[in-house]
């Protein structure tokens, strides 16, 4: 059963997932060589407490932190800790909360400085490989156009999508049904409706599409130790396509919302 939730709850769904945009844009801009991945966990759970939201991820199965921080082989579940940040590196967050009785949950891979071609590619072919998938989160259509407009962005630039993790139905729950795949399963899947609200979340590696995970039991790396980038917007099924609920104003490098719409 996939929730359909009422616009009385789809407001405090936005109000949670507004604290979420806000946390990513300001983790966004400290991102600078020499910060550590714990520095900025710890400035997420400040800024979520302030705000009367519970992180969500701590304590989740065990999970340590507010946040998760994926540095360039770690495709996602990076735990914050003693990592320093180095310059030209990929660095994903990943945020979640829980506010009035609702889940937030967004993520956005920024550069550290500089960066080579190749990544700055990764980057961009995500961040647009999301647009599509939110495009796609349209009444009527069917869950495995979303899989399918991901796996089409990123195939045509070369790139993996991996398979090992999806996104989700995001209510009540952080993790609710449907299970939401960023590639094409062969088959329609169930038929989307308004009111429905989903975290789409492209995970997208410049190697091998294979993650494994670490002794930690959370951090996903690459197989093959070569960079990997997340975006996740929350998002509700819409007639024109899905409205983001954790859209910001924020300018936040590669996130353009004129182009999510
Ligand atoms: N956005 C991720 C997800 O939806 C973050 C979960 S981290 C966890 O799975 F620690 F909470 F598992
Ligand atoms: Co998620």
């Amino acid at each position: 059963m996939i929730a359909i939730r009422t616009e009385r709850e789809i407001d405090i769904l936005r109000q949670a997932n507004q604290i979420v945009a806000e946390v990513l844009a300001v983790l966004a801009a400290l991102v600078k060589p020499g910060v550590t991945t714990q520095e900025l966990d710890a400035v997420a759970e400040e800024m979520m407490r302030l705000r009367g939201a519970i992180p969500a991820f701590k304590g989740y199965h065990g999970y340590p932190a507010a946040t998760c921080i994926s540095v360039d082989e770690v495709v996602v579940h990076g735990i914050p800790g003693a990592r320093v940040i180095r310059k030209g590196q990929i660095v994903s967050i990943d945020v979640g909360v829980q506010y009035k009785g609702y889940f937030g949950d967004a993520a956005v891979s920024v550069p550290c400085g500089p960066m080579d071609p190749q990544r700055k590619r990764l980057l961009e072919t995500t961040d647009l490989a999301l647009s599509r998938a939110i495009k796609a989160a349209r009444t009527g259509n069917c869950l495995n156009d979303i899989g399918r407009a991901v796996e089409r962005t990123c195939k045509k630039e070369r790139f993996s999508v991996v398979r090992a993790f999806v996104g989700h139905g995001i209510g009540t729950e952080m993790h609710e049904e449907p299970q939401v795949p960023n590639f094409d399963v062969g088959n329609r899947g169930p038929v989307l409706k308004t009111g429905m609200v989903i975290a789409l979340e492209p995970m997208v590696n410049m190697g091998t599409h294979r993650v494994k995970v670490l002794e930690d039991g959370w951090t996903a790396v690459t197989a093959d130790g070569k960079p990997s980038a997340h975006f996740e917007h929350s998002v509700v099924v819409r007639e024109g396509g899905g409205e983001i609920l954790s859209a910001t104003d924020q300018w936040i490098w590669g996130r353009r919302e004129d182009d999510k719409a």
